[in-house]
């Protein structure tokens, strides 16, 4: 965090000083794990359903911390807040006021947030100090978190926004009003909070509308649920995709046997051949709205289109593919799990072309609401009509995509139920051979203990 004084910190959060002069300065990062507190740092004490974080306080203080802001007095140099959340985004906000250089983009979408955010943090990294920490931050603490790690050497401000409900990214872009706001695309996730696509677009689109007159919406031309959004902003809109409006655009999409993507990129007249070190098709899409980004802030079309063959994905469990040494190929794409991006998954499973056989092992996906059954259904069919060789559904509810798969006329392959995780990894494990490829995904829930399984010892993430 930029220098702040506990007087100052007091003011912006509405807090009482405690236990220290009003000139004691913070003048390192904000933490609300005691473990991570650093010189000069802030420990936020949460209270927490089963851990109270106020008892970590000493201990934050003893490893440097310079101040403490909690609900109670902890009997440490400190600010005292009615509610640790509100004060976070306070404080975020102050720190982006008090650093009118600093260029904040913002992104969402159903699928993709943190591949993305981590595409435009690479591309933007070559122009200026970059803030965009891996993972996936992007809710009412993990933004205002973020927000609080740029300083006056930051230059760009990668922000990820989550929403599980109207008015979500409306309040996150209250406390970092974003110049430039991507939106990827609007899918099923979370469908269950938000009803339809329609609603779940209604709340994405709070970002275009939160964007100044000045800055810019890169939206999706290939979903129209996104590229629908133009209207519903004052920026100036650039559109991203393979369709012919946009002016961002990806043409003669190839993906070679690792289902890795190569296509020729345009903008403006410019024309770049781009070999992207990712797999799946759907990383066209994500790259080119990073292209989108770092283009409308300045970056060269040479340097963008160069550094498009560079980047990766730094979270984890997202596409992760590694081949074994016994030459079985496996996808961890285990982070989380809706319809749309398991979609994603099979196609760059059935994309990918090793000599083997293709084993898809699909767990839960969450928050789908009414559309639960439909959704795995789909998934199942969508898997069968790729021609998966092997289907094994991961635990309880997964149980229709089962159901979905074994309605496809004609599919040959294997459709195998395993109660739990370690069932799991025992069908997938097998019989593996060289030349096979296994995709392990699903809505966290343990799903990656399957593909923990199939991993050698020391590339566990
Ligand atoms: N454009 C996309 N369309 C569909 N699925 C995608 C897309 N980009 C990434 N995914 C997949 O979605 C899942 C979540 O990716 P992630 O980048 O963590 O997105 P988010 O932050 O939006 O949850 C991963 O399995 C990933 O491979
Ligand atoms: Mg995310």
């Amino acid at each position: 965090m930029i220098r702040m004084t506990l007087d100052e910190i007091a003011k912006v959060t509405g807090g009482r000083l405690v236990n220290a002069a009003p000139s004691v300065a913070v003048t390192g990062a904000v933490e609300y794990d005691s473990r991570k507190i650093g010189p000069g740092g802030l420990f936020v004490a949460f209270e927490g359903e089963k851990v109270d974080g106020h008892q970590f306080a000493p201990g934050a203080v003893e490893k440097g911390a310079a101040a403490v802001l909690s609900i109670r007095d902890t009997r440490q140099p400190g600010v005292v807040v009615d509610e640790p959340l509100t004060a976070l985004a306070a404080l975020a906000r102050a720190v982006v006021e008090r650093l009118p250089e600093l260029t904040i983009v913002g992104l969402t979408g159903s699928s993709g947030k943190t591949t993305t955010k981590d595409y435009i943090g690479q591309l933007l990294a070559r122009a200026g100090a970059t803030i965009a920490p891996a993972g996936s931050l992007n809710n009412e603490l993990g933004f205002p978190y973020t927000v609080l790690q740029a300083t006056e050497e930051t230059r760009f401000l990668v922000l990820e926004m989550g929403a599980r409900g109207i008015g979500h990214i409306r309040y996150l872009c209250e406390i970092a009003r974003p110049q430039v706001g991507v939106v990827l695309n609007i899918g099923a996730a979370h469908i269950g909070e938000f009803g339809s696509v329609e609603g779940t677009a209604l709340a994405k689109g709070e970002l275009v509308e939160a964007l100044p007159a000045t800055g810019v919406a890169v939206l999706n031309a290939d979903d129209p649920l996104v590229a629908g959004m133009a209207p519903r902003t004052t920026a100036r809109v650039l559109l991203t995709g393979e369709a012919a409006e946009a002016e961002i655009r990806a043409t003669n999409v190839v993906l070679d046997a690792a289902g890795k993507a190569t296509y020729t990129l345009h903008f403006n007249q410019q024309i770049g051949n781009v070999r992207l070190g990712m797999a799946g098709r759907h990383q066209v899409a994500n790259t080119l709205a990073a292209a989108g980004v770092a283009l409308s802030l300045g970056m060269t079309f040479e340097d963008v289109a160069g550094a498009l063959g560079e980047i990766g994905i730094m979270s984890s469990r997202r596409m992760d593919v590694f081949v074994r040494p016994d030459g079985v190929t496996v996808i961890d794409d285990s982070y989380n799990a809706n319809p749309s991006s398991t979609a994603a998954a099979l196609h760059a499973l059935a994309a990918m072309s090793t000599g083997g056989r293709r084993i898809a092992a699909l767990g839960y996906m969450a928050e789908l609401g009414e559309h639960e059954r439909d959704g795995h259904e789909q998934v199942g069919r969508l898997a069968a009509e790729l021609g998966v060789d092997r289907l094994v559904a991961v635990a309880g509810n997964a149980r229709p995509i089962l159901d979905g798969a074994t309605s496809v006329q004609g599919w040959t392959g294997e459709a195998i139920f395993a109660a739990d995780q370690a069932a799991a990894l025992e069908i997938v494990r097998g019989d593996l051979r060289a030349g096979d490829v296994v995709l392990v995904k699903g809505s966290r829930y343990r799903t990656w203990d399957v593909v923990d399984g199939l991993r050698p010892e020391e590339g566990r993430p």
